[in-house]
């Protein structure tokens, strides 16, 4: 299974505005093309206080089609909120969660924040693929895209101005290391 990761950020590398939570800094043309690009997925990936910020969001999209995989240290805890394949919450390990979603037939996962599962799964070297839309801002705080140190060589495949906006779309593959 492919595995992208989806974010917008400042030019200064922030997915947070500030202590703000959410993503309401993201503009109109990054929030028209999340939406499109979801459509490419049949599943994702994120984490639990992501998942916290656009609860109601979220469970007003569910759909069996497109799992979606919440990490979390206490799976127990959000039992009543789960829905069986639209909506599961793990404290899996990430590799066990891509063999899972792989075994289930999944082939296109969206891994959708915030910092640390981006970390998680870049440190796994489990990300194939980077969408980053860059919004013309910043922040010079905020919850980064990426927090601990790491060490990527990324391909760019695409960068686009999204629609007639400032924002723009990056499109990178991470290169595996040689051998
Ligand atoms: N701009 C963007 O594109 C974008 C995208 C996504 C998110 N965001 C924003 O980023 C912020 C959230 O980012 P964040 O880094 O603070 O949090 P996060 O990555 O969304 O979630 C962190 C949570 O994930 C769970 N977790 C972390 N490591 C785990 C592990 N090894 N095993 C199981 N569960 C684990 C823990 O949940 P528990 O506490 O439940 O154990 C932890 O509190 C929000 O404000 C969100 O809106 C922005």
């Amino acid at each position: 299974m492919r595995l992208t990761l989806i974010a917008a950020q400042s030019v200064d590398g922030f997915i947070t505005r500030h202590d703000e939570p959410g993503t309401a800094f993201a503009s109109p043309a990054d929030q028209a093309h999340f939406r499109r690009a979801l459509t490419h997925f049949d599943c994702s990936v994120f984490g639990a206080t992501t998942y916290r910020v656009a609860r109601d969001q979220i469970r007003a999209g569910l759909s069996h089609g497109r799992r979606r995989v919440v990490l979390t240290r206490q799976p127990a805890a959000y039992a009543s909120d789960a829905v069986p394949g639209a909506l599961e919450f793990t404290d899996d390990a990430p590799e066990a969660i891509i063999d899972r979603l792989r075994q289930l037939g999944h082939r296109e996962g969206a891994l959708l924040g915030g910092a640390e599962i981006h970390d998680l799964f870049l440190h796994a070297r489990l990300v194939d693929e980077l969408w980053l839309t860059i919004e013309p801002r910043i922040f010079g705080a905020g919850t980064p895209l990426v927090r601990k140190r790491v060490d990527l060589s990324l391909e760019l495949l695409e960068a686009d101005r999204l629609d007639d906006s400032d924002s723009l779309l990056v499109k990178y593959r991470v290169r595996r290391p040689a051998g």
